[in-house]
């Protein structure tokens, strides 16, 4: 039986394999590695794609996070809330603009941000919350936007996983007041290497990114601030104009696996479903079962060739590098980290490889 990757990056380029070559060449032709009418073309695309005024494209989507935060005037003594169950990006980026995350759980349901608990935690020195879209469907930004506005705060969407995804209507990287997005190879919207982009519908953030990005010059030579060095590649932007042509119906064929698990899966009572909140159109980044005993379920599925995988063992207060947040307690995302279990989906994942999927974890589950 042939393996089943979780995520097969190999038939998603045979599609836009002519398409890149073409623009690649042209690149070299030019030897423009930086800048240049590629990135500008692709910024302008994503930004309508997420129906917003500008995008910028940087070096990563740890970067978009912590450049969209310094643009907001974001740095030491502001605190910035966060959900536990996210990749540590989202609180790295934090540190790393050097303001103090502070954690809240997540939604036994959803796993999403927990926003019945933001109240207690937002306060006169938080400065920004972040809600993750995770997994692919959006956390619910309008319940959030009455809490951040009573306490100054702005919303910063992490939407790395969540290209396309709506809520009533309305596109992930749109529902806050800027958003950081990545461009990580295995994301919905994947690049070949590493870039990222933030976006926003406010001129002057957006603005405010562009020249943190480069090294804080708005001209050659002029650093009236200190900035950095996070620029997307012109390699980067040619593969991601091609691909987000694409993405619409690749999130289509997402949607239609996710069903066909959700399907297959009635049958087995024992293995967790998804749940998606009222008012989503997720893209479904991730297919996130839950399950006892998974670590075992895990290494079976994996003995069998079939790629699932965890997102995430480990919640960000119990990580080496934030064991400063570990005296606060986020039981939920505690006991969902030793049941969460990613299952292979991509675009191109046929019926009978889902089929194959259950069959196997349906010998390893009660
Ligand atoms: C939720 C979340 N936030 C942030 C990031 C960071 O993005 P990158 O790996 O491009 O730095 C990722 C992806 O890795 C992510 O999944």
């Amino acid at each position: 039986m042939t393996a089943i990757p979780l995520v097969d990056l190999a038939a998603q380029h045979a599609q836009v394999a002519d398409e890149v070559a073409e623009g690649w060449a042209e690149v070299l032709a030019k030897t423009a590695f930086i800048g240049g009418a590629p990135v500008g073309a692709f910024e302008a695309e994503f930004a309508a794609y997420c129906g917003v005024a500008h995008c910028v494209g940087v070096g990563n989507g740890t970067d978009a996070i912590e450049l969209a935060l310094r643009a907001l005037g974001v740095g030491p003594g502001d605190e910035c809330v966060l959900p536990a169950n996210t990749f540590i990006a989202t609180a790295e980026a934090v540190a790393r603009a050097g303001a103090t995350p502070v954690l809240v759980d997540c939604a036994d349901d959803t796993l999403l941000i927990d926003v019945d608990q933001l109240e207690s935690v937002v306060g006169p020195r938080t400065k920004a919350i972040l809600p993750v879209h995770l997994y692919g469907q959006t956390a619910p930004v309008e319940r959030i936007r009455p809490i951040a506005d009573a306490v100054g705060a702005a919303i910063v969407e992490d939407a790395a996983q969540s290209q396309g995804a709506r809520r009533h209507g309305r596109a992930a990287g749109s529902l806050g007041d800027i958003a950081a997005t990545s461009f990580y190879p295995g994301k919905n919207l994947g690049a070949y290497g590493d870039a990222g982009g933030v976006v926003t519908d406010n001129a002057d953030l957006a603005q405010r990114v562009r020249l943190l990005r480069e090294h804080g010059s708005p001209r050659k030579y002029e650093h009236p601030e200190l900035g950095f060095n996070s620029r997307m590649d012109t390699l980067q932007a040619v593969v991601l104009s091609a691909k987000l042509r694409r993405l619409e119906g690749w999130n289509t064929a997402r949607r239609a696996a996710a069903a066909r698990y959700d399907d297959l899966l009635a049958a087995l009572p024992s293995v967790g479903r998804p749940v998606v909140l009222d008012g989503n159109e997720p893209v479904w980044h991730l297919y996130v079962v839950r399950v006892a005993d998974r670590d075992r379920v895990l290494a079976g599925l994996n003995a069998a060739g079939i790629g699932a995988g965890i997102h995430y063992p480990v919640p960000v207060h119990r990580t080496g590098a934030f064991s400063s947040l570990a005296t606060g307690s986020f039981p939920v995302a505690e006991k969902t980290a030793g049941e969460l279990l990613s299952l292979p989906l991509f675009a191109e994942i046929t019926p009978a490889q889902q089929e194959r999927v259950v069959e196997v974890l349906s010998g390893l589950v009660p």
